[in-house]
């Protein structure tokens, strides 16, 4: 079919060419100025003609258009998450100078912080007396008493994606406070105790359907048990469980492990590990069932 007219084989020869290598231009075409019999340039010429970049048919375009918007979209739960950490223990005064409060001393949620930070969060610690460096890049609210560690949580809780609440909040508090410090007279005393809110649980009934609840529960027995019930009664995506049983226990101790329960039977153990690696790999469990949800 192609024999007979050379001019034939060298279209067919610059057209399978072009199909192969689109960009390839004919050394002929580069170098006019040589002598080129005119019925075998001009199909050259043809067939090696500058041409624009390829045109992409309309629903090519609008795939990549809806895979780009896609990409985009997930990008703040993958990227840019805003979360707020509540960490350390509460003091509840009875005096000026007595109080009552436990030995949480904030390194889980302070680490939480720092690997929030560290996975491109921005973050949020509300702080309860603690003996702590502010972790870089951080915004720090110190707060003392239960009452203003939840107005503080209150006031942060709206625009975050995800809350941590890894404070060991006072459960109790007194009913009154001495104005004046209490003087010993060598009898006993009875101090009268009422409930406090329960942070979580109030911030819970107000949360929007795409924020992240994390709690944790500090146990010394049953863990797991204890520890599901606060995640349905405290209305949680996620609880971390962990013991505060005897010295081993995660109060104070650099290292910690938890056990993560979450809805529909969610459950995984991180650790036992130093609380830093705890924390990242914590970090990146909610990074992954919040990117989850939101798909
Ligand atoms: O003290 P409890 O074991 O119930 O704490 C479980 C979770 O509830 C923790 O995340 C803790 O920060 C939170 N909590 C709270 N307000 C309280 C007591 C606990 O938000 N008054």
């Amino acid at each position: 079919m192609l024999k007979g007219k050379p001019e034939t084989g060298w279209l067919a020869g610059g057209i399978i060419i072009r199909s192969i290598l689109p960009g390839f231009r004919s050394p002929l075409v580069a170098m006019p100025f040589l002598p080129q019999p005119l019925p075998l340039s001009l199909p050259l010429l043809y067939c090696f003609r500058p041409r624009p970049p390829p045109r992409y048919p309309p629903w090519a375009v609008i795939g990549l258009i809806g895979h780009l918007s896609s990409v985009i979209c997930h990008l703040p739960f993958t990227l840019s998450l805003r979360c707020l950490i509540t960490a350390g223990p509460t003091r509840e005064f009875f005096d000026p100078v007595r109080f009552l409060s436990n030995p949480s001393t904030g390194k889980m949620g302070f680490a939480l912080a720092t690997a929030a930070k560290e996975a491109g969060w921005s973050v949020d610690l509300v702080a309860g007396p603690v003996s702590l460096p502010e972790p870089a890049g951080v915004m720090v609210y110190p707060v003392v008493t239960a009452a203003e560690m939840q107005r503080q949580a209150d006031a942060l809780f709206g625009p975050c994606d995800v809350l941590i609440m890894t404070a060991a909040v006072s459960d109790w508090r007194p009913k009154t406070t001495a104005p004046q410090k209490l003087k010993k007279d060598g009898q006993g005393m009875t101090v009268e105790l009422e409930p406090v809110p329960d942070i979580v649980s109030a911030l819970a009934e107000e949360r929007r359907t795409d924020q992240f609840l994390v709690g944790f529960a500090a146990e010394t027995e049953n863990v797991e048990a204890h520890a599901l019930d606060k995640l349905e009664r405290k209305g949680l995506d996620l609880i971390a469980a962990n013991s505060v049983a005897g010295p081993e226990g995660a109060f104070g101790s650099d290292e910690n492990k938890l056990i993560l329960l979450g809805r529909n039977g969610f459950r995984e153990v991180i650790g036992p590990a130093s609380k830093a690696a705890v924390a990242r790999q914590l970090i990146a469990v909610i990074a992954r069932l919040v990117a989850a949800r939101a798909s």
